[in-house]
């Protein structure tokens, strides 16, 4: 197929998706990245936003195959932080600028922990309005699958976004990865009632995966444009060697290179067809290559989470081996990234939740 007359298109199908995936020859590669970029620019402009981080608890219910803190895993040192420590460096992420913030965690639906989730929303909404955040800092939640009224209570408590990977739309895929206990129907419900409820809804994949075709990469970005998603969060599938995956690690390291370089142009593929949503760089980008999340924004990226997990918890977040910055302080991240976001040619966003165009174009449909 012929990659430059795809991209020209306004519609895609399955197939040109899966061409423009596909594509491995640098001439095309940088025509497809151009392409993503002049669409970011003209539908979202040159604003990287900024989400602070928080990875407040490692404690987790689930047993997905892939993941470095999933429950089988004894040798992790489980800690949750106090709503105190949570609001603390939350209160430093509004006083810094950032406008919003990620509560990320592993997964568990008992009444103390979303009680602790409410309280933190609650709280850090009250102590971070000011003249410049009268609205407070923006808060999403990216903590797993949830009842609609544990969805419910946290929306009224003040969060308005929310992140659920969908890891894979492939049913064979996803039941690959995941116990039988876990279902792609149940995400996907999941999915639809936070929306229903009024959030704005991020999901993403895991890329690179063997046995993961181009077909499925591709049938993921239509997944995303038929759910009408707001906000995308997706990076290389990386190796934790205390898995029940640990057995690729040969042939992910083998790899290594075609799955960083195929995160890329998936980021840019996800633009193109997408147009107005918002992108993260993720920090598994990162771990890839060291200028990976500048790589992400170059490509269609317009988010980037700056870590703000206190230094003595990073190292016991490690869903996957070589995570980087672990030794780093939030405000080392801070410099450190707007250096990033200013070397990729772009402007960094301030006191402002830098919410998706996408919501409010699907809002004024709504009307
Ligand atoms: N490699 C890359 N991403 C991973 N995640 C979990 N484990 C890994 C891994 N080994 C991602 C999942 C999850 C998100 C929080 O982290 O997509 O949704």
């Amino acid at each position: 197929m012929n990659i430059e007359a795809i991209l020209e298109q306004n519609s895609f199908t399955q197939q040109d998706i899966a061409a423009l995936i596909s594509v491995t020859d640098p001439r095309l590669c940088e025509k497809i990245r151009a392409r993503a970029e002049s669409i970011l620019l003209e539908r979202c402009g040159d604003i990287v936003w900024r989400r602070g981080l928080i990875e407040f608890s490692n404690v987790c219910a689930r047993n997905c195959y892939y993941c470095g803190i999933r429950r089988a895993h004894k040798t992790v040192r489980r800690y949750t932080m106090t709503c105190e420590e949570i609001v603390e460096q939350a209160t430093w992420c509004a006083s810094q600028g950032y406008g919003s913030l990620v509560l990320q965690s592993g997964e568990r639906q008992d009444s103390s922990f979303i009680d602790l989730v409410e309280r933190c929303v609650r709280t850090i909404k009250e102590r971070t309005r000011s003249a410049l955040l009268p609205r407070g800092l923006g808060i999403t939640l990216c903590i797993g699958e949830q009842s609609r009224q544990t969805y419910q209570r946290l929306f009224d408590a003040g969060a308005h976004r929310y992140l659920l990977r969908i890891e894979s739309s492939s049913p064979h895929l996803f039941a690959a990865w995941h116990p039988s206990e876990q279902k792609l129907e149940s995400r996907i419900a999941c999915l639809k009632t936070l929306k229903a409820i009024g959030y704005q809804v991020g999901t993403g994949v895991m890329i690179g995966v063997p046995g993961q075709t181009v077909a499925d990469l591709a049938a993921d970005i239509l997944f995303f444009r038929d759910m009408d998603i707001d906000m995308i969060g997706m990076g290389p599938y990386i190796v934790h060697p205390r898995t029940p995956f640990a057995h690729h690690a040969g042939q992910m390291a083998q790899n290594r290179q075609a799955v960083f370089e195929r995160s890329l142009t998936m980021i840019a593929v996800t633009r193109i067809v997408l147009r107005d949503v918002n992108i993260a760089a993720t920090t598994a980008l990162q771990t890839m290559d060291p200028t990976g999340r500048e790589q992400g924004l170059r490509h269609g990226a317009n988010v980037v989470m700056p870590q703000l997990t206190p230094a003595d918890h990073r190292a016991d977040y490690l869903l996957y081996e070589g995570k980087p910055c672990l030794d780093e302080t939030a405000q080392q991240c801070k410099g450190c990234l707007e250096a990033r976001i200013a070397a990729a040619g772009r402007r960094t966003g301030c006191d402002d939740w830098g919410d998706a165009n996408h919501f409010f174009a699907r809002q004024s449909l709504k009307q």
